[in-house]
């Protein structure tokens, strides 16, 4: 099988083995296949780049389904299984109108994928609306539920890419949402404006979600036209001093504050100083509105996007002394 469908960035590799599940049962009937030892799990494919063919098998989590557990005056509990695709759930939440996951708008992927790096965007992470997700064990096919605080979530990271890499199969995620008194989060500079535009003095969620959908489209390649998987890389946390001395070398750096100590830089801007932003080598490149989504125009290998994505990662460290990290699984 071809997996050029069942990756955003489009690469053109070929699978061995692959297998739809849409059940939990069907999970466990693929999990107690002996012959396959190696497993690679599938959620939208939107946070992957593939260098190689694939000898382990595929398998496509396709689990469907969303029931509300319990509710609140002001709260409810929704469950939502792993292959509920993200961005309609988070409409159906809103239709319901249903706070928290407004912010996190037009993400692609699937629910079960969430947790994996905490997905975040606008001020919103998934752990500010994580209830708890339930999870197969692939060698004892057992479900366990993981709470909060098991997923230890960090910026773009959780257990399941740290000690439990690779042990598990999230099969739902459950979110507590708000009901009413709805927690508006519009500190990003570019939603404000946004709102302003179109003459919304006091938003509701979906003013949000609106705003946040057309910021995104603004700038981000529709990876249904143009092959990505979004961040290439994750924005990198340095040390205070470091930052300063950037700052004295280019008083236009911008930076969040992530501790007394440390302070996050917007690795797009590293890239765009460093000359990459639009750049295109054949069939692939950084993207002209976003210098952190390198890009498929169509045709390039995954070996070719991670080797370019090596020469940015070598310009960065030379100009800035910064390693930055990549953010996209590569396999
Ligand atoms: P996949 O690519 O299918 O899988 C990602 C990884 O998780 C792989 O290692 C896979 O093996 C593993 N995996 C998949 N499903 C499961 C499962 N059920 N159990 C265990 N492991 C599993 N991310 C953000 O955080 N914020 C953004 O704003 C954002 N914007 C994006 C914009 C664009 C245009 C694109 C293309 C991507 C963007 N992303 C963003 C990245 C991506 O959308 C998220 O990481 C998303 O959660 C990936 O989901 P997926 O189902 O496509 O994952
Ligand atoms: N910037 C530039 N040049 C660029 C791109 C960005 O100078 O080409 C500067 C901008 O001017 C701005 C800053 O960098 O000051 C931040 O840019 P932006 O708001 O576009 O966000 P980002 O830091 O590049 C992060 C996430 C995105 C998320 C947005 C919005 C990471 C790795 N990426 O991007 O997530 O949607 O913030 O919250 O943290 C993803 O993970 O795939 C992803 C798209």
């Amino acid at each position: 099988v071809s997996l050029k469908p069942f990756n955003t960035f489009g690469i053109d590799v070929i699978a061995k083995h692959f297998v739809i599940t849409s059940s939990l049962k069907d999970l466990k009937d693929v999990l107690n296949l002996e012959d396959y030892p190696e497993k690679l799990i599938l959620g939208g494919g939107s946070n992957i780049l593939l260098t190689k063919d694939v000898d382990a098998l595929v398998i496509l989590v396709q689990i469907k389904g969303i029931s509300i557990i319990s509710k609140t005056e002001d709260t409810v509990l929704i469950k939502a299984n792993a292959g509920e695709n993200w961005h309609e759930f988070v409409q159906w939440t809103l239709q319901h109108n249903y706070g928290g996951l407004e912010n996190l708008s037009l993400i692609p992927g699937n629910v079960g994928t969430s947790p994996i790096q905490n997905i975040g965007a606008y001020g919103v992470e998934l752990k500010d609306v994580f209830k708890s997700c339930e999870a197969l064990n692939i060698n004892t096919k057992t479900l366990t539920t993981f709470s909060k605080t098991d997923c230890a979530f960090g910026y773009r990271n959780s257990v399941f890419k740290q000690g439990m890499k690779g042990q598990f199969i999230i099969t739902s995620v459950t979110f507590k949402l708000t009901t009413q008194n709805h927690t508006l989060h519009t500190n990003y500079g570019a939603i404000i404006a946004e709102l302003e535009s179109k003459h919304i003095k006091t938003p509701t969620i979906q003013d949000v979600s609106q705003a946040i959908i057309a910021i995104r489209q603004s700038k981000l390649p529709d990876p249904k036209k143009i092959g990505n998987s979004g961040s290439f890389f994750k924005n990198p946390i340095v040390d205070k001093s470091k930052y300063l001395q950037i700052l004295n070398q280019f008083p236009d750096v911008p930076s969040y504050t992530v501790s007394e100590t440390q302070v996050k830089i917007p690795a797009g801007w590293l890239i765009e100083k460093a000359g990459f932003k639009g750049k295109r080598l054949g069939n692939y490149g950084v993207h002209k509105n976003q210098a952190l989504v390198l890009v498929n125009y169509g045709g390039a290998s995954g070996e070719e996007i991670l080797k370019f994505s090596g020469i940015i990662q070598t310009t960065i460290q030379r100009i800035f002394n910064i390693m930055i990290e990549s953010e996209v699984n590569i396999l």
